[in-house]
């Protein structure tokens, strides 16, 4: 498994399984044991996702080495003034002692009490990473300069639509890792699959239109999380490291971008806020 050195030294996979909507039980268990089995070595979920439990029973029956693993969560913005807890929680579900990234889920709350807990947990060791998710440019920066510790990852939507170019200057600028969600637009991506220059490039490799999205958005520097339940589908949004992207390709896709994230609070911030806080 490739993988990135973040701000810190730690190494992070290039690619994890995302498990946003896993909330059937049995599928999710089996969807996390099934991409232990053919390679993944990175599961990113969070509180709110409601399936820190069954990640952690997949884990257990995976029978891969804890230490082999890189386990993502993110403390959601309600457990803010009492994010050690709400770790320590999580931790508790996902049948673990540590956790190799925390991440404060949205820029809502009092991030920064929960950032100073998170520091905290950092410098005691049951945490190591700590990072941020949904944070445009200038709320990231915020934080890195109201605190001592540089996040060591942003995860945002990043996809074809929506390929977050400009945060990607300022997240390298920053030395802070550019980890994308939704790397497939969740579903969402009208048409993208059949756009003629995806189409074309992905029959000049041999690969599917999805494989070339994520091969894309490796290429760039981003660390991609696609979700599945499906093995077939596991399987081949991992079958990514026998080919690359010549700088041709690489320009035609760029121009798919549509500057069009389906969150995020520039396009709509009334709407994104309501519907968490309500
Ligand atoms: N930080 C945040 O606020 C945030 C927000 C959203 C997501 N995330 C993270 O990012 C991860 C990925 O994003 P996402 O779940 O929103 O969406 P996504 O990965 O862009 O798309 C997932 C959808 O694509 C389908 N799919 C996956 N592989 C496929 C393939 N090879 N062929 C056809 N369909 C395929 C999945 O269906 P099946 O599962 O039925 O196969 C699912 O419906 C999440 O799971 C979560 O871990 C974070």
């Amino acid at each position: 498994m490739e993988t990135v050195k973040l701000n810190n030294g730690v190494e992070m996979p290039v690619i994890g399984l995302g498990t946003f909507k896993a909330n059937d039980p049995d599928e999710c268990e089996q969807g996390v044991v099934d991409a232990l089995e053919v390679g993944y070595r990175m599961i990113d979920t969070a509180q709110s996702y409601g399936n820190e439990e069954y990640i952690g029973k997949a884990l257990k029956r995976s029978g891969v080495k804890r230490a082999d693993i890189f386990l993502t969560t993110k403390v959601w913005f309600r457990n803010f003034e009492n994010a050690r807890a709400s770790v320590e929680e999580s931790m508790r579900r996902l049948g673990t002692d540590y956790l190799d990234l925390v991440l404060l889920h949205w820029p809502f709350g009092n991030t920064y009490a929960a950032y100073r807990d998170l520091e905290k947990m950092l410098k005691e060791g049951s945490v190591r990473a700590i990072g941020v998710s949904n944070f445009n440019p200038d709320r990231l920066i915020d934080i890195i300069e109201y605190n001592e510790v540089v996040p060591a990852v942003d995860q945002i939507e990043t996809n074809l639509a929506a390929q977050q170019l400009e945060a990607h200057e300022w997240l390298v600028k920053y030395g802070v890792q550019h980890e994308g969600y939704s790397p497939f637009g969740r579903g969402r991506m009208d048409g993208i699959y059949d756009n003629p220059v995806l189409v074309s490039i992905a029959e000049k490799y041999n690969k599917t239109p999805r494989q070339i999205t994520l091969k894309y958005q490796l290429q760039c520097g981003v660390v991609i999380i696609p979700k599945s339940v499906h093995k077939a589908r596991i399987i081949e949004n991992l079958d990514l490291f026998d080919f690359s992207l010549d700088s041709g390709d690489m320009a035609a896709l760029k121009g798919l971008d549509r500057n069009a994230p389906m969150t995020g609070t520039p396009q709509n911030p009334e709407t994104v806020i309501r519907s968490l806080y309500w």
